[in-house]
Parts: C-alpha cells; sequence; structure tokens
C-alpha cells in the first residue's frame, strides 16, 4: 500500500488566493544565533530562558516578515518547551518557519538548537520549541491579509498539520473561555 502523507485540516491554506500566491514554507526559513555569555546566566550557572524567548520571538517576526511581505506583531505563544539547559560558551540557533496560515495570521515553529564547547564542534543538540502566531498588520498596525503557505515535502506537510491541530485547539479554548461567567483574564 501507498504511503499517504498527513494532510493538513485547514486544507484551503494549501491553496493560492486572489492576488496572493501562495509561498513555500522553506520560502519563509529563517535562522537567527546568538551566544550565551556568562552575563545571560541564571543562579544556577546556565542560561536565563528569557535569552532564548527573546530569540524565538526575533526569529517568529524575521521568518513572519519574510513571507508576509512587510510587519508582522506577535499574537500569542501557543507553546514553549525548553528540553535541555544552554550553557555560556553555546551557540544557539533558532530556526523559524511558517507551518500554516489564516486570513490575517500565521502559525510559525521555532527548533532551537545548541552547538556545545563554544560552538566549535559536535552536532547541535535541540534544547527547546515553540510555537507562535504573528499577524501581519499595515502602517497603521491592522491586520492585513498574508500568502498562504505551500508545504513541499512530507515533513513539512506534517507540521502543517500540526500548525492545523494547534489552530482547531485555540479557537476551540478560546470558544469555551468565552462562555464562562466572570472574568477571563
Ligand atoms: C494582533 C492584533 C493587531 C490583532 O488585532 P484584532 O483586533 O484582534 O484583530 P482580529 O480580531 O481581526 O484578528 C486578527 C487575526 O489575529 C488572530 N488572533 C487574534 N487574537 C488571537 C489569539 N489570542 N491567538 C491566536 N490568534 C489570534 C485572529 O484569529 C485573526 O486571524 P485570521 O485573520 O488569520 O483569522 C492586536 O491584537 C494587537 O495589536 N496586539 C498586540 C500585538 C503586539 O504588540 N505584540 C507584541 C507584544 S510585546
Amino acid at each position: 500500500m501507498n504511503h499517504v502523507d498527513p494532510v493538513p485540516h485547514n486544507a484551503i491554506a494549501l491553496l493560492d488566493r486572489p492576488g496572493r500566491a501562495a509561498k513555500t514554507m522553506a520560502a519563509s526559513r529563517r535562522e537567527l544565533s546568538r551566544v550565551v555569555w556568562r552575563s545571560n546566566e541564571n543562579v544556577f550557572g546556565s542560561g536565563r530562558g528569557t535569552l532564548i524567548l527573546e530569540l524565538v520571538d526575533d526569529a517568529g517576526w524575521a521568518t513572519a516578515a519574510q513571507h508576509s511581505d512587510g510587519h508582522a506583531v506577535t499574537v500569542a505563544v501557543d507553546h514553549m518547551t525548553f528540553s535541555s539547559p544552554v550553557w555560556p560558551g553555546d551557540v544557539v540557533v533558532a530556526t523559524a518557519q511558517v507551518e500554516g496560515t489564516g486570513n490575517t495570521s500565521m502559525d510559525i515553529g521555532v527548533y532551537v538548537s545548541a552547538q556545545r564547547r563554544h560552538g566549535g564542534c559536535g552536532e547541535p543538540e535541540p534544547v527547546a520549541e515553540a510555537h507562535l502566531v504573528f499577524v501581519a498588520v499595515d502602517e497603521h498596525g491592522t491586520p492585513r491579509p498574508v500568502p498562504a503557505v505551500r508545504p513541499e515535502t512530507a515533513k513539512e506537510r506534517a507540521r502543517c498539520a500540526a500548525a492545523a491541530v494547534r489552530a482547531e485547539h485555540r479557537q476551540a479554548m478560546r470558544t469555551a473561555l468565552r462562555a464562562l461567567p466572570g472574568p477571563r483574564s
């Protein structure tokens, strides 16, 4: 039997929209890196989480701006996992890509790895993963439409499918929270 790649739930995101040709996921990909210095240590000697959060947000912005061809703002940090600490002397690299699109929003996955031993040698080790939502905005801060994203490989299609699941969950949670009585934040 032929292997069937997972199909994104929001298959509409794969279609070109009038006046807005879809762009490939690969074209949205951006990489940012930085060194962890002693000044970035927490009290236990490892790198502070805020260092990674800032790198993740910056890489997310770079990919959102690239894909939407203009400014974009972070509207939600959907998920953030730190799987291993980083240490002074590590070179951390964040790779971001657009994995799903709505009308004006972009689901962005950011994968962070660390090159140990002063960035010198060895395979980069995964240390964190984040999923954020950016909204493309015009000069007045008003949301503007974005091109759809087109995955080309089985791995990219799987990322798109995961982004669609995340978007569905977000929507379900927002609906459920709105139905609750009393303050919501
Ligand atoms: C992002 C922003 C422009 C959206 O404005 P808005 O009035 O909520 O706009 P809309 O309701 O039309 O929503 C626009 C898009 O954002 C998405 N969105 C809004 N709130 C969201 C949330 N909490 N989570 C995920 N997506 C969200 C909507 O689903 C919509 O996506 P779509 O067009 O793809 O369907 C506005 O909320 C804003 O300026 N936020 C501050 C952003 C910022 O300053 N970030 C940096 C913080 S340091």
